[in-house]
């Protein structure tokens, strides 16, 4: 049973790191994410129910950060904490905890695709900053939490960007306005929305997927990408499925990008005919999303994708799909699991 469930931002266990001593173990876990949902390149993303990464952390007599172990989908992930997302993201936490001889061993369990675009890095270093967070008890606010986990990001991805780590840390659809303030702006969910997520079995490491889109953005492009942010908000809040529909557009990275994903065209055809809201990339790909409403809809346009893929590009993939994930990050007390 899972006992001391709960959401960061509300945490269960509170005070100074240095006097209230390390916790048991936890487990915490953080979902997949979408990055740019189209028009919002580097400023929107989505959280969904699946897949996630985990982590078990526990107090160490060492101090510092220890990766004893990695499991899933493993690849060539550093297991050097300095260099490891979650590993960097517990570092941080540490330190601005002012936790010097804290030590922490964790061992991290890979669920989401490695370079496939939803958001796995990001994932990792929430769940690493979280859990280093509770097992020393230090009782940052999710601010410094998030800040922690960006830190991890960059370390781990080499992407300061935190359009993934804001929605697998808060949940739901969030906007992240730049600058070092890091503000997130939580928007409203309409209840029907629902998901798809489809990883063609390719890999796109971020860094080269954003070398592609060198430093300009034309004019026109930008009008058309700014109003398509405003437009997918307002969609949002006034739950107008047209105006959200005609907003999931990127005039901006997808044009740059879409060429690295053989097969592209074709799935979103499938979607868009499927009656899919919108298609686009999923962060910076090779996975692709499609937004719908209904589940229905929803796994209709993921048979459609899927079957574009293979038939296209011989690309064998995953699909996902889910409502939003509306709770992010989780943090379960793994003693109170095993009782
Ligand atoms: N927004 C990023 C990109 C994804 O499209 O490059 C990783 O945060």
């Amino acid at each position: 049973m899972t006992g001391g469930r709960t959401r960061t931002g509300r945490p269960t266990r509170t005070g100074n790191a240095e006097s209230a001593g390390a916790a048991a173990a936890v487990r915490v876990s953080a979902p997949a994410t979408i990055g740019n949902i189209a028009c919002g390149f580097d400023v929107f993303g989505m959280a969904v129910e699946q897949p996630c990464d985990a982590v078990v952390a526990r107090a160490a007599p060492e101090p510092g950060v220890n990766i004893e172990r990695i499991t899933g989908d493993v690849g060539p992930i550093p297991g050097d904490p300095a260099r490891n997302s979650a590993g960097a993201a517990a570092r941080a936490v540490l330190e601005m905890a002012g936790a010097d001889s804290a030590g922490l061993a964790l061992e991290l369990h890979k669920g989401i695709p490695l370079a496939g675009g939803m958001g796995g890095s990001a994932s990792s270093a929430v769940v690493g900053a979280v859990a280093a967070d509770q097992v020393i008890r230090a009782g940052l606010s999710r601010r410094q939490l998030l800040r922690c986990a960006v830190a991890g990001e960059l370390a781990g991805s080499g992407s300061p960007a935190a359009d993934n780590v804001a929605p697998a840390l808060y949940g739901g659809i969030v906007l992240v306005l730049p600058g070092k303030t890091l503000q997130v702006v939580e928007l409203p969910v309409p209840d029907e929305l629902w998901v798809v997520v489809v990883r063609p079995h390719l890999e796109t490491r971020t860094e080269d997927a954003r070398r592609v889109l060198g430093e300009h953005v034309p004019l026109k492009a930008a009008v058309t990408q700014w109003a398509n942010t405003a437009a997918f908000t307002a969609g949002l809040y006034a739950c107008d499925w047209d105006l959200i529909s005609r907003s999931i557009r990127d005039v901006v990275a997808e044009p740059l990008r879409a060429g690295r994903i053989p097969g592209f065209a074709r799935a979103r055809e499938a979607a868009m005919t499927r009656g899919a809201l919108g298609f686009s990339i999923s962060g910076s790909g090779p996975s692709v999303f499609a937004l719908c409403r209904g589940r229905e809809t929803a796994e209709d346009v993921a048979a459609g994708i899927r079957w574009a893929f293979g038939e296209t590009a011989a690309l064998d993939c995953e699909a996902y799909v889910s409502p939003v994930n509306r709770d992010g990050v989780r943090v379960e007390d793994v003693k109170a699991e095993e009782d």
